[in-house]
């Protein structure tokens, strides 16, 4: 990956202007801020778009645009054979769709794991491989490390191991070195620096908290039976304001809780893994820990307002902050909603894949993160892969999730949907845990039935 983001960085440094598209969710956004900040500093002109998928569509407007470069971050591996009549370089983490089309990779200017026989779902994300680029160009951009974190963290890369693993280390090094990141082992719950400590419970899905995850007074009635002070002078404590011992008792009553509920020690460990850190931020914003950023950025890519979370990754702290704040309050609502809407749907088990249709009551760009909340929610079967579908302008919009068990057992999700869009004509591809797609009308009942099969096989596969 190095030797080939050397030499993306030689062929930028050959352009006087270059096109930057990215993808609209938090990796995706960090990945572009990285880029723009690199290009930046070796004075390159450029401009960037954000886009959902990259489709034909897409990609005639950036071949009529004729740029000179056109550099596209967290995607473009997935479709390397609709890219002929552009210069493109690539830094991505998705699985590369040539693997069918037999484009001949050693051509191709691309930065991405699976080339080096790493897993793209754990090991970097879009914006990791920017920043290896970014690096290439000027060692300098060691300093936007916490930016490839960001984009991990967006991307669940830490959900397997509780902590980040493979390349994404050696950034972390990297960002300790520069002063722009640090790592604790604490509470993995979300919030930790903004929120009330009762919300934190109420909200934590993973793992479910039984008798606390949804019910709010439930949560504060637990933390005043183990004697821990729910406020302060300003109001509600948070996280960040519990002394040591004060969060240690809480972590350990939630373990037994867990376990006495009927789940093993393991599990009830997830409660605890690596938390990162931005120091240059402020301590109880959204800015200084990663998963709250990653929620911010998200809050606005999906609303069709990345280029909001793109200024906050460039160092915008007025304008763009604000009205991510905003953004982020609709994005909440948006989850709340959804959630609801897919319980209510409710979700259909087939023989191997279960799935709900939140018709044009989801919307496209965030029915993957419900399928994930609901995914790792307890409420529905974490043993078969969860498909999930919503309307969109150009068709109906299909995301799956899985879990590191399934991946385990042999589930691809990626090659499911690859599968599925070459049989049904769409567009779509991913990771091994999750992937998606958007296919044309009216196709939901022969795809379920095509994932079904593979999702069969590739599951006796391993069986075998
Ligand atoms: O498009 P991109 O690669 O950025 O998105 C990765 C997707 O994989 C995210 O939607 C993330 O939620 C999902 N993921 C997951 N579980 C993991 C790792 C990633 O659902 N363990
Ligand atoms: O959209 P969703 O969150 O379900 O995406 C899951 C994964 O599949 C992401 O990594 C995303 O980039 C990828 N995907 C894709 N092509 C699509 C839709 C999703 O590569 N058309
Ligand atoms: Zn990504």
């Amino acid at each position: 990956m190095h030797s080939k983001a050397k030499k993306i960085a030689e062929r930028i440094r050959t352009h006087s202007e270059v096109k930057i598209c990215s993808h609209i969710d938090a990796d995706g956004i960090a990945a572009a801020g990285i880029a723009s900040l690199a290009l930046d500093g070796i004075g390159v002109e450029h401009s960037v778009t954000f886009v959902k998928n990259l489709d034909e569509q897409v990609i005639e407007e950036l071949r009529n645009e004729n740029k000179e470069l056109v550099w596209f971050t967290d995607l473009g591996s997935g479709s390397l054979e609709m890219l002929s009549g552009l210069n493109y370089v690539i830094t991505d983490h998705h699985v590369p769709s040539d693997v069918q089309s037999r484009v001949d990779e050693r051509q191709i200017l691309e930065v991405n794991p699976h080339r080096v026989g790493k897993d793209g779902a754990v090991d970097i994300c879009g914006a990791g491989t920017t920043y290896l680029v970014a690096v290439a160009l000027d060692r300098i951009n060691t300093e936007l490390a916490f930016l490839a974190v960001l984009g991990a963290i967006g991307d669940m890369q830490d959900q397997s191991n509780l902590k980040l693993v493979g390349t994404n280390r050696t950034i972390m090094e990297d960002g300790r070195r520069a002063g722009v990141l640090d790592w604790v082992m604490d509470a993995r719950f979300f919030g930790r620096e903004t929120k009330p400590i009762p919300r934190l419970l109420q909200y934590s899905n993973d793992p479910l908290l039984p008798g606390l995850t949804g019910n709010w007074h439930a949560c504060r009635e637990f933390l005043e039976g183990i004697e821990v002070p729910l406020k302060n002078l300003n109001g509600y404590r948070r996280w960040i304001d519990l002394a040591p011992f004060e969060s240690e008792r809480i972590l350990s009553e939630l373990e037994n809780l867990v376990v006495a509920s009927g789940r093993d020690r393991d599990h009830a460990r997830r409660l605890v893994g690596e938390v990162y850190l931005f120091p240059r931020e402020e301590e109880g914003t959204e800015l200084h820990e990663a998963k709250e950023f990653a929620t911010l950025l998200n809050a606005c890519g999906r609303y069709e307002k990345a280029n909001i979370g793109f200024a906050l990754c460039k160092g915008d702290r007025e304008e763009a902050l604000d009205e991510a704040h905003i953004l982020l309050k609709g994005h909440r609502g948006a989850l709340v909603d959804s959630l609801r809407v897919a319980k209510n749907a409710g979700v259909v088990k087939m023989d191997y894949i279960q799935y709900f249709h939140g018709g044009s009551k989801i919307l496209d760009s965030v029915v993957g993160i419900t399928a994930g909340m609901l995914m790792g929610s307890g409420e529905v079967d974490s043993g078969l892969p969860l498909f999930a579908f919503a309307n969109s302008e150009d068709g109906v919009k299909v995301s799956a999730r899985g879990t590191r068990e399934l991946v385990s057992k042999g589930l691809d999700l990626s090659i499911v949907m690859n599968t599925v869009c070459e049989k049904l004509g769409g567009v779509g591809g991913g990771h091994n845990i999750a992937a998606g797609a958007t296919i044309p009308y009216g196709k939901e009942e022969e795809l379920l039935e095509i994932a079904d099969k593979i999702v069969g096989n590739q599951m006796g596969k391993a069986v075998a």
